[in-house]
């Protein structure tokens, strides 16, 4: 599909990058740059950095960067042309559509209609005669109509084909069923219901379409939750049930649970700040999703040792995405629904607001593996504890809980500390030596991190990388490379983006990074943003292209087995000089 460059030109220069991305990143203004926790991978310390001047973002940890374009086909996954139509809707500008160019946009939207469809279908069931069986199983479980409503529950009824002949009905193919999770083509070529006498559970993503279906059986049956497939609108490890609503409740944290009904049964005495996720573990996603909305995650999982084990697998995901995490023990009863029912509102508040901190937890999951009143076993317990408190991130915090352990033991506080600090140091010194192993190797530093883009020549490359980057630091620069072929460049794909870049250039097209998302792969997108990152700062830019111009064309030559001696010699050293000044003036 084309899309005029002249919009995207446009588009991009009104679509302003620190904007877009702090819609989505907590951005912290750093002289005339920002940063931020990175949105791509997990972690605590900002490694996000965001270049106005540039128009450009890149991680420092995992590497990804490009500009606008390329942040939204990252984060929304979204394919080129939709991401453009995203941000053309941000920038209130008319996106150019053409005629039946976009299949992919067409199927979404229709599975996502469909969808809709299929939940009202669910939803009227509900009040038929024979949906009376799962009327009375939801008013069993304590939910009133407001809930179910609130909720869009619905039921599918028992039977082959109800939802498809509805649908059917309603102008969808079979085939569409099929593609949406809702029907099941079986082996003899049969095609049916997926969903067949199940309560039915509306997942609902952030922009309020419906993405999927978990669908609860009546009585004892197998599975007790059947859920929609991961489809091209659903994403189990990037979604979370009841986010929709969550993230705009008032109440200044979020509430992590097991389980659809847990989730349903806070909301209906008023906690509206509860998601569960969808019968799949707990995912980085869903922490960075999590985090996009609030900066504290109480974790309410069930209280059963399932439900421990899979808490203790989440605390390390949330913290990684900047989150406070605490840990809500819930006694007397085996999940939060169960614990409301029996204990009441109040009850849970209460225990809400004496949620441990994920330390005091750990702790305390930590001790019932030992038996405190043995000098060995609690010798044990210590040694344990100490190498878990060493990796808390702050010294006050490791202060505070080797106060806790010695508490515990009865061990002096100041021996704790000792042992504390002394994994803290063997911590720190792994940490050290993993990072001293990476510097030796200046080569492979400035290797790009994709494969199939590392450079066979690092002496021309690193000038390839010089050339690009002054190109689309400043454009009147082109003149001087107007000898310059890209089939000198050692790299094919440093040479194809200054192919892009000239031709671009002679079109009268914007030069810079976030004008070319729609021609390079998020890669190359990548590793175009990792070169301007480490963007040596030139005092003479004309000289510097002149120099790296003199490289490339010397080392193409001794590729090409024609060069002089002398001529070598001397471009090598200039490699030299510019290489030694590059170093010292590199970004972190
Ligand atoms: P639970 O078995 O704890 O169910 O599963 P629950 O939430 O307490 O449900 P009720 O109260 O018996 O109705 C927790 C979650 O795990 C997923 C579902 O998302 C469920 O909400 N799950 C469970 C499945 O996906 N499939 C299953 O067969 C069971
Ligand atoms: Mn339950």
């Amino acid at each position: 599909m084309a899309i005029p460059s002249r919009f995207i030109d446009e588009l991009v220069a009104r679509c302003d990058i620190v904007d877009v991305v702090s819609d989505y990143v907590t951005l912290n203004q750093k002289g005339g740059s920002y940063w931020g926790l990175c949105p791509f991978h997990g972690e605590r310390n900002p490694s996000f950095h965001v270049v106005p001047d540039r128009q450009m973002y890149h991680c420092f940890g995992c590497g990804k960067g490009g500009g606008v374009i390329s942040f939204i086909m990252e984060l929304e996954n979204l394919p080129y042309p939709e991401a453009i139509r995203h941000l053309s809707k941000v920038a209130g500008m008319e996106f150019p559509e053409e005629e039946g160019d976009d299949q992919y946009r067409k199927r979404k939207k229709r599975m996502l209609a469909l969808n809709k469809e299929a939940a009202r279908f669910f939803h009227g069931r509900l009040y038929d005669p024979t949906g009376q069986k799962a009327m009375s199983y939801l008013h069993g479980r304590g939910l009133s109509k407001g809930t179910l409503t609130r909720f869009g529950i619905g039921f599918a009824p028992d039977g082959w084909d109800n939802l498809l002949i509805a649908m059917q009905g309603a102008g969808y193919e079979k085939s569409e069923l099929i593609d949406a999770g809702l029907a099941v083509s079986g082996k003899q070529g049969k095609i049916y219901d997926r969903f067949r006498g199940r309560v039915m559970f509306p997942i609902i993503d952030l922009r309020g379409d419906v993405i999927g279906f978990g669908g609860r059986v009546l009585e004892d049956g197998t599975p007790k939750y059947l859920n929609s497939p991961d489809t091209m609108v659903f994403n189990k490890s990037q979604n979370l049930f009841a986010l929709n609503l969550a993230k705009n409740s008032k109440i200044g944290r979020l509430i992590l649970t097991e389980g659809y009904m847990d989730t349903i049964a806070l909301y209906q005495v008023g906690i509206d700040c509860a998601v569960a996720s969808l019968g799949t573990a707990f995912t980085p996603g869903h922490a960075k999703l999590l985090a996009r909305f609030t900066q504290e995650v109480v974790i309410a999982y069930d209280s059963d040792e399932a439900g421990v084990s899979a808490a203790q697998r989440a605390i390390p995901l949330l913290e990684k995405s900047g989150l406070k995490v605490k840990v809500l023990r819930i006694q007397g009863a085996k999940d939060p629904d169960e614990y409301i029912k029996t204990f009441g509102r109040e009850s849970f508040v209460k225990l809400l607001d004496r949620s441990e901190d994920h330390v005091e937890y750990s702790l305390a999951q930590l001790q019932q593996r030992y038996n405190l009143e043995e000098d060995g076993q609690k010798i044990e317990f210590a040694r344990a504890a100490a190498q878990m408190v060493a990796s808390l991130p702050s010294p006050v915090e490791r202060e505070v809980y080797a106060g806790r352990v010695a508490q515990l033991t009865g061990i002096e506080k100041a021996a704790i500390l000792q042992e504390v600090n002394r994994a803290y140091k063997k911590q720190l010194g792994q940490a050290k030596k993993k990072q001293e192993r990476r510097d030796m190797l200046p080569v492979q530093q400035v290797q790009p991190q994709a494969r199939e883009l590392r450079y066979d020549n690092i002496r021309s490359a690193r000038a390839e990388e010089g050339v690009l980057s002054l190109l689309l630091t400043d454009e009147t620069l082109f003149d001087q490379v107007d000898g310059l072929a890209w089939e000198q460049f050692s790299s094919p794909f440093l040479g194809k983006v200054f192919a892009l870049l000239r031709e671009r250039h002679e079109e009268g097209n914007a030069i810079h990074l976030g004008a070319l998302a729609g021609v390079l792969a998020g890669e190359e997108m990548s590793q175009l943003s990792a070169i301007l990152s480490r963007g040596t700062v030139h005092q003479n830019s004309r000289r510097a292209m002149a120099d790296y111009k003199r490289i490339i064309e010397t080392e193409a030559l001794t590729k090409a087995g024609e060069t002089d001696e002398v001529a070598l010699l001397a471009a090598r050293e200039t490699y030299q000089k510019i290489k030694g000044m590059g170093d010292g003036l590199n970004g972190r």
